[in-house]
């Protein structure tokens, strides 16, 4: 059974060959109309569950999309919707789910929903996104970064913010694809210690940075995320916002980058927070290629779970 959990918990070389089959299937689609099936239809007779408890436009178009591109068929389900939402197990739900689908995806809160979702069901498992990791992310992330600037090994990737679910898969990924990490961040906002301390163990120690511009002036891409993740709460709003306003990506900080740094944000992006329009939408972003990305890398990981 192969799961797709995290990026630590899966193999190196597997990651690896996930990367370059989503940028051959891209390359393959090329002009092509959104609703062109593949060439291939590695999916045809199935069915794929795509179950979320938190909200989402990219993770839900995008897995859908991909499904259908090659050959199956999706049903999104909302938590709440199910009797999950309403005290039937995970466990329960997972051996159900499993006798009428060939695969899951799932968005939740804990990790643990996902790994008992996984333990239980006998079809694959795709993380979605929870509190503390968003592996399909940083797959579509280091896909953009090598189409842009070819291999990832021993580029230096700079993270300003909040020490997220984001910024952990970007840990996790760092010692199977060989990058050097920098956090830029107040204190109270640092990444789990037990993250940091499992990096160093890598031997692919996270380098803390207090000062946002030392933070990025040898950076190949700087990367941000929202101030407040789904997860948080918005009482402690304006406490963060003033904690990380120095942390902004604007203008001023991409120009003590070098020149060829590229931008990236998972969005949604709160526009005039972590980073301006003008970074946004200037000649460094690569946002929406990281968005269109998350398709083809999620196809990528579908038929590596499917053996497809
Ligand atoms: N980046 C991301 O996961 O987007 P959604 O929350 O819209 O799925």
């Amino acid at each position: 059974m192969r799961h797709f959990l995290d990026i630590h918990t899966t193999d190196a070389a597997d990651l690896r060959h996930m990367i370059d089959h989503a940028r051959t299937m891209k390359d393959a689609r090329k002009g092509q109309l959104k609703g062109t099936p593949d060439a291939e239809q590695p999916l045809a007779n199935h069915i794929v569950a795509l179950i979320f408890e938190k909200p989402s436009t990219r993770t839900r178009v995008s897995f859908d999309v991909g499904v259908r591109q090659m050959g199956g068929q999706t049903m999104v389900l909302s938590g709440a919707d199910m009797q999950l939402g309403h005290g039937e197990t995970i466990a329960d739900t997972a051996r159900v789910l499993s006798r009428y689908v060939d695969l899951i995806m799932i968005r939740t809160f804990e990790p643990a929903t996902l790994e008992e979702m996984a333990e239980y069901a006998t079809v694959p498992v795709i993380n979605g996104l929870t509190n503390k990791s968003h592996p399909c992310q940083i797959m579509a992330d280091i896909m953009t970064f090598e189409e842009h600037r070819g291999p990832i090994k021993d580029a230096k990737i700079t993270w300003l913010g909040d020490g997220n679910n984001v910024f952990a898969s970007f840990v996790h990924a760092a010692p199977a694809f060989g990058f050097d990490l920098t956090f830029a961040g107040p204190e109270t906002l640092d990444p789990d210690p037990k993250l940091m301390a499992w990096a160093e163990a890598q031997g692919r120690p996270v380098r803390i940075e207090r000062d946002a511009e030392a933070s990025v002036d040898d950076a190949d891409l700087v990367v941000t995320d929202t101030w407040i993740s789904m997860h948080d709460s918005q009482t402690a709003r304006e406490r963060r916002h003033n904690q990380l306003r120095p942390y902004q990506v604007n203008k001023a900080l991409m120009e003590k980058a070098d020149e060829k740094s590229l931008f990236m944000h998972c969005l949604p992006a709160h526009r005039g927070e972590e980073a301006t329009s003008e970074v946004m939408d200037g000649p460094n972003s690569v946002v929406f290629d990281e968005a269109e990305n998350r398709l083809h890398a999620q196809k990528a990981i579908m038929r590596w779970c499917l053996e497809v």
